[in-house]
């Protein structure tokens, strides 16, 4: 257990949780109520943290969630936010719930004067994201964002290297980003297919990608052009099963010859995507899923985009061409980093069908007048290369710089940064111009990165 220094034992933090995700009892809620069976040892943070309350609409699951925890933490509805925070005291808010309702939550518990902690991304529209930062400016409360692709062990071998001036000043970044059939295609039956609730991919999930090059260029997307749509997954499918005169099949056998189901079924399932089969998928989601209600990867309701082709400008002149595409035969992503003086090129890329690799990611860098080296990174077990277990090192324990690492949280300004970023894209694809990310949050130009 992580034990609290001498004299702390009566100052636990208290936290409320909004939105008992799948994500949120992982990352969250089982380290906090620590102390049982499925926490490992170094994730009990009951000692310095208590969760304090939950807030859902979804009754039904949090009692479940108790009942199958034997932990006793007071239960409200959304409307009962301002109750909750007057009845539990929280000193932090921990903002977990599909992204469409992180704004509304982000900024009742500013308006209290807590901290946040918000689920990346930080909201799913860059006005939602502006509404918070106007709210943290209001608040004595701080807003952390869970970027914790920042805390991959590459991530901060990346930004070493490129600090260290190891191959002078970045010009451009190239960016291959793969889901794979299996994981990308789960975000097209749940509730991240409608724009209305997830902003869309390049906001849900290009955040994370979008604020890692962020953070590793120390710099803001000034303005983006994009290319994108749904190619792989909706009514239009070129992978939709149809009989040989190409009409629609019956519900069954549509589901039956769905390739990408078929791959769920026998996919190997890597331990951090456990999307249908983890151990707290069986707690349901009665309320945001209802019993009967069938969610296809066919559906007509999806509206998003599965693949993007962006080139995105900084303020401070580099240029990255990112491609981020949601069905794709690997899961990872290329990196190429080119520089006034060299070159740094990285890949983690894992293949669900094959055996989890045991080598570890290299870091290429290839200087244009000077020696070249290859620095590896040994990957560690745990969720996202153990970067959820350093990020929650970060939030839970007092020090700042628990994680042994310095300036690697994510500001809410950072946040919004990256969701105005992701929805340039979209915007881009849907109004076909060039769109500058500033505009988006009603900001005449973007204040300099704080590093
Ligand atoms: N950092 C990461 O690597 C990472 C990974 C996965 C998900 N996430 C983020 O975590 C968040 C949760 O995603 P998930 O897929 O685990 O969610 P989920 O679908 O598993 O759970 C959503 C939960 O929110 C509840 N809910 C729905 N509407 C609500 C409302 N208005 N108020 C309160 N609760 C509400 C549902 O009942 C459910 O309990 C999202 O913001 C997502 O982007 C981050």
């Amino acid at each position: 257990m992580t034990e609290p220094n001498e004299g702390e034992a009566m100052q636990r933090t208290r936290y409320a949780i909004c939105g008992l995700s799948n994500r949120a009892i992982y990352e969250y809620a089982l380290p906090l109520l620590g102390g049982r069976e499925w926490s490992a040892p170094e994730e009990d943070y009951s000692g310095v943290g208590e969760l304090v309350a939950i807030v859902d609409i979804d009754q039904t699951r949090v009692q479940r969630f108790l009942e199958r925890t034997g932990a006793n933490v007071p239960c409200y509805s959304p409307d009962d936010f301002d109750r909750m925070v007057v009845e539990q005291h929280p000193d932090q808010a921990i903002v977990a719930g599909p992204d469409f309702t992180h704004a509304r939550y982000a900024v009742s518990a500013l308006e209290h004067g807590l901290d946040v902690i918000v689920e990346k991304p930080l909201a799913h529209t860059a006005s939602d994201a502006r509404a918070i930062l106007d709210a943290e400016q209001r608040s004595a409360g701080e807003v952390t964002v869970t970027h914790n692709a920042r805390y991959e062990g590459a991530a901060g071998r990346l930004r070493d290297l490129i600090r260290s001036g190891a191959i002078g000043t970045v010009i451009s970044v190239d960016l291959v980003e793969g889901v794979d059939t299996y994981h990308g295609a789960s975000f097209f039956r749940r509730w991240n297919r409608r724009r209305s609730y997830s902003g869309g991919l390049a906001v849900t999930k290009g955040c994370h990608t979008i604020d890692l090059i962020n953070w590793l260029l120390a710099d803001a997307p000034q303005s983006v052009f994009a290319h994108g749509g749904l190619a792989f997954y909706g009514p239009e499918s070129p992978h939709r099963p149809r009989d040989r005169a190409g009409a629609l099949l019956g519900s069954s056998d549509e589901a039956r010859l769905n390739p990408y189901a078929q791959r769920w079924q026998t996919g190997r399932v890597p331990e951090d995507q456990t999307l249908f089969t983890g151990e707290w998928q069986s707690l349901g989601y009665p309320a945001q899923y209802p019993e009967g209600e069938i969610r296809g990867i066919f559906d007509a309701e999806i509206d998003i985009e599965d693949h993007y082709s962006a080139l995105i400008r900084y303020t401070g002149g580099a240029t990255m061409a990112y491609t981020l595409c949601f069905s794709m035969p690997w899961e990872g992503h290329r990196i190429g980093i080119t520089g006034t003086h060299g070159r740094i090129e990285t890949e983690s890329i894992a293949y669900r069908q094959l055996p989890e690799s045991s080598e570890p990611t290299t870091i290429r860098v290839d200087r244009l007048f000077g020696p070249s080296e290859v620095v590896s990174v040994v990957s560690e077990p745990g969720g996202h290369d153990a970067a959820d277990a350093r990020i929650r090192r970060d939030l839970f324990l007092p020090s700042p710089t628990a994680s042994g690492t310095n300036a690697i949280r994510a500001t809410g300004f950072q946040g919004a940064i990256a969701v105005a970023t992701g929805e340039a894209m979209a915007r881009s694809i849907a109004e076909r111009r060039e769109i500058v990310v500033a505009e988006l949050l009603d900001l005449q130009e973007l204040p300099e990165w704080e590093s």
